[in-house]
């Protein structure tokens, strides 16, 4: 089983080439190099420029590179698409999709531009509609031809629609995390937590990642790079639950439980599917520890 982390994927301004270059650096899992909410409408074409130019030069090592192109019915939107599907990045990160069809028009403008069939399409979840139609949404993933990776929440747009105002334990939104977690599983997608957007405050950031795993994010979307370690650190296994893991995989392999259903491990029952579960464990937890 092999892994791909994405414990951090760091927002920046594609209109930002001081940004774009520090990304090259920075520890994140993957870096979001953005073309739509950041960029004013004055500076489109400069960030289009420089974020093709930047992924075309590569130096971005492990990082996975996604370029997060405008709406395709805005006026920048196409020209982005095809503009960033010529330099070969990860992933598109689409947003705004209000259904499964709208998956689908990104697939197809993907098709037409001749995206190498390596760059992935992934979804912002931002949207109330796309709430109410996530399950059509993700369900384009077992569509012939799919490209579709992962869901990104936009909490911050979703806070705007809905008119909802987020307590710290962000009562209001756990209907969207679950739903779009829900959905992500449901269809083998990553599926990757809001921003925090109090970036100095870390250890509200730590707390919303904790809460954001414990829902079952895979990562979060960061705005700053000072957000970058706690990210990290959340959403990798910690060492008790990595060694758990090995000793689980151990213990089914020995001799004695070939072929069993059910075991006893350190006095818990230990089933075939907490096997399964260790197995993602280990593989996630070398990977991380590969990457150095
Ligand atoms: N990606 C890469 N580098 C970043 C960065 C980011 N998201 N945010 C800040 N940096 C860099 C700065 O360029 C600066 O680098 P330098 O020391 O080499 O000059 C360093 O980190 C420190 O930056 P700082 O002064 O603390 O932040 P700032 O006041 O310049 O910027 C924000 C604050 C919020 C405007 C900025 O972090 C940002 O633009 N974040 C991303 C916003 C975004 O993309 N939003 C869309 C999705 S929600
Ligand atoms: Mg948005």
């Amino acid at each position: 089983m092999s892994m791909t982390p994405n414990r951090s994927a760091l927002y920046m301004p594609g209109s930002n080439a001081r940004a774009l270059e520090k990304a090259k650096t920075l520890a994140a899992d993957v870096v979001i190099l953005d073309l739509e909410d950041a960029v004013a409408p004055e500076q489109k074409a400069t960030a289009r420029k420089l974020v093709t130019e930047a992924v075309a030069a590569g130096g971005f090592g492990t990082r996975q590179v996604v370029i997060r192109v405008n709406a395709l019915d805005s006026p920048w939107g196409l020209d982005d698409m095809a503009a960033a599907a010529a330099v070969k990045p990860n992933a598109i990160l689409l947003p705004k999709p209000n259904t499964g069809a709208d998956i689908q028009r990104a697939t197809d403008a993907l098709g037409r531009a001749k995206a190498d069939a390596s760059v992935k399409l992934w979804a912002m979840i931002e949207t109330p509609l796309s709430i109410l139609n996530i399950a059509d949404i993700a369900g384009t993933a077992r569509h012939a031809g799919s490209r579709l990776q992962c869901f990104v929440l936009g909490t911050n747009d979703l806070v705007k629609e809905t008119r909802t105002e987020l307590d710290a334990q962000r009562t209001a939104a756990l209907y969207w995390l679950s739903a779009a977690v829900t959905a992500a599983r449901a269809h083998g997608l990553v599926v990757l937590d809001g921003v925090y957007n109090a970036f100095k405050d870390l250890d509200g950031l730590k707390r919303e990642c904790l809460q954001g795993r414990s829902l079952g994010f895979d990562g979060k979307t960061l705005i700053h790079p000072d957000q970058i370690a706690v990210a990290n650190e959340v959403f990798a296994p910690a060492a008790e639950e990595a060694m758990w893991a090995r000793k689980i995989i151990a213990a089914f392999d020995e001799p004695g439980n070939l072929g069993k259903g059910v075991i006893t491990l350190e006095g818990r029952m230990v089933e075939l599917l907490h096997r399964e579960m260790a197995r993602r464990t280990v593989a996630i937890a070398d990977a991380i520890a590969a990457r150095g």
